[in-house]
């Protein structure tokens, strides 16, 4: 008998040793320690040995079970560690792997430009309003003291749609929508793409950007339109800029003007932004001329205003000395990075 636990105790132990799961140290545990297991089978013959030997047997038998009792745990506590050390392994975080660097985009410099706009005029009470790209013949031309056969509507090569529609040639036909829905005061700005047929090159391009102005109340004078347009002028090219106003026709104002300012490359000495001229025109405006309002229903005896249209594109390019107004319309990132 007790050679038969002593090679209970070596079996046992070797399996112990070689499990490779905690399934099949159970059932080893079983198979050795369990009701039915080897260990208690030796016990039940326990009652055909001498009463002195009985004491030493049961001992040695206690003894191999609490032996084979520590090698399940020991089997156990390695395989816990293994299995902690593989999942280790698998969790760690490699902190030397360089971060994913996010490209955070940035403002196409027209809307920069026409935001700063925004901010301009809104600090002067204005709000802003939104027109239609598709157009009547009526509200870019008719309206606008522009009737047909006018030689204005040569200086705007259009893309006429139909007879009768259009893409506008003109942030101005916003006017007169704006007018026919809303009693002065009124000091609405519109920014917008318009569209003539021109061929493109570095300073045209067949789709660009105005921002339309109009101002409508009692007693509007052309000194609201100077001190107007010259403290936008000065926000955005800097209060040493010098403004001129030059006389000038629009159909729908009367009288109209252009507006240059000295050129912000040098200085007005003349360079290559503003061709050698030392200024560059930014715009058109004017005193809404009286047959515009009375044909929104404005009385033109109680109310007068002005209007204007800024260029956009032009103010962008040169704010920024971009020679090109093509690059403003190509979306080429390497541009675009830039701003
Ligand atoms: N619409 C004119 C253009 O495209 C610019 C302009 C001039 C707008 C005078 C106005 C204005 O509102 O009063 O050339």
């Amino acid at each position: 008998m007790q050679q038969k636990l002593e090679q209970i105790r070596q079996e046992a132990k070797a399996a112990l040793a070689a499990a490779e799961d905690s399934k099949a140290v159970d059932e080893l545990r079983v198979r050795y320690l369990g009701k039915k297991g080897e260990i208690t089978a030796i016990l039940k013959q326990m009652g055909s040995l001498s009463a002195e030997e009985r004491p030493k047997m049961g001992q040695l038998a206690n003894e191999v079970r609490a032996d084979i009792e520590s090698a399940i745990a020991v089997a156990l506590s390695e395989m816990n560690k293994k299995a902690l050390e593989l999942r280790l392994k698998k969790e760690t975080l490699d902190i030397s792997i360089p971060g994913k660097q996010e490209t955070v985009g940035s403002l196409h410099p027209l809307n920069n430009t026409l935001n700063k706009l925004i901010d301009i005029f809104k600090s002067m009470g204005f709000d802003v309003v939104d027109g239609p790209e598709i157009e009547t013949d009526y509200y870019n031309f008719e309206a606008l003291n522009v009737p047909q056969d006018h030689p204005a509507r040569d200086m705007q090569d259009t893309f006429y749609l139909t007879e009768n529609m259009l893409l506008r040639t003109q942030t101005s036909a916003t006017q007169i929508r704006t007018m026919e829905k809303r009693k002065p005061p009124i000091r609405m700005i519109c920014p917008g793409r318009v569209y003539r047929s021109d061929d493109v090159d570095a300073t045209h391009s067949p789709v660009f950007h105005q921002v339309e102005g109009l101002v409508v109340d009692k007693g509007i004078t052309m000194c609201d339109l100077k001190g107007t347009l010259e403290t936008m002028a000065k926000e955005i090219y800097g209060s040493d800029t010098k403004v001129k106003f030059r006389p000038s026709f629009f159909p729908f104002t009367e009288p109209s003007v252009e507006v240059d300012v000295s050129c912000s490359e040098c200085g007005g000495k003349g360079c290559r932004v503003c061709k050698g001229s030392g200024w560059i025109e930014i715009l058109g405006a004017g005193m809404v001329h009286p047959k515009v309002l009375q044909g929104c229903g404005i009385d033109p005896e109680e109310y007068s205003g002005f209007a204007f249209g800024i260029g956009l594109d032009r103010l962008t390019t040169t704010r920024h000395k971009i020679s090109d107004i093509r690059l403003l319309f190509e979306n080429d990132l390497r541009f675009l990075k830039q701003f």
